[in-house]
């Protein structure tokens, strides 16, 4: 089973995408985890679209397609998602398809705050109502006062933090084999329908 992972900062030293990197090493047994570079994609504009997708969008979308689940960690700026991730988000949800659909996503976030990024996690599920992602419920992990978690590499080290990362994407694994059960078992019964 593979993951993406789509961080919503495009900054070096990313509190969010040092999360992202620290599940690399927590994922269970029989997952993989990649991320995605979304530091390419330009700003959405319908006239650009209309010549083509951009190849960064391409590569994202791609990149959504192919995998079994979607990983989001992003930042809370100004109580919402950050431009960037809504700005990607939007590209990759242009017709002709639209790769989020019934595709199974956790969110995560990270602020040095003491709410840990928890109001964008809220607007990204608004986004994903649309979209008709399968967000994750439960568990949930808001990493609070993230500056203190993570070493001056990067590093996790906090072991309740990564606990509670380590639980959100067994979660996710959980959940991404339960909709897949559902979307064959779908797919089983619509096939005996039309034959
Ligand atoms: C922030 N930050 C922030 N933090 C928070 O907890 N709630 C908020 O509403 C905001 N608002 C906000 C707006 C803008 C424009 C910026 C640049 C920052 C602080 C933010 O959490 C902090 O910069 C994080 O470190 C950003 O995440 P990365 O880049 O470390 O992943």
């Amino acid at each position: 089973m593979h993951f993406l992972g789509i961080s919503g900062s495009l900054r070096r030293q990313s509190l969010n995408t040092a999360a992202l990197r620290a599940c690399i090493k927590l994922v269970p047994p029989g997952v993989t985890l990649s991320l995605a570079d979304i530091s390419a994609i330009p700003l959405y504009n319908e006239e650009i679209r209309e010549q083509g997708l951009p190849a960064p969008v391409m590569t994202l979308r791609d990149q959504i397609m192919k995998a079994d689940a979607i990983l989001i960690a992003t930042p809370e700026y100004n109580y919402s998602m950050p431009g960037v991730l809504k700005n990607a988000i939007d590209w990759a949800s242009r017709p002709p398809s639209q790769p989020f659909e019934g595709k199974p996503i956790a969110l995560i976030s990270a602020s040095p705050g003491g709410f840990g990024g928890a109001r964008a996690q809220y607007h990204l599920r608004q986004v994903f109502i649309y979209l008709n992602g399968l967000i994750l419920n439960r568990p949930e992990a808001m990493i609070s006062a993230a500056h203190t978690k993570f070493d001056a590499q990067g590093e996790l080290t906090d072991s309740a933090t990564a606990d509670q990362l380590r639980s959100v994407l067994t979660g996710l694994a959980d959940w991404t084999r339960l909709v897949q059960a559902g979307q064959s078992a779908g797919q089983t019964a619509a096939g005996k329908v039309q034959s």
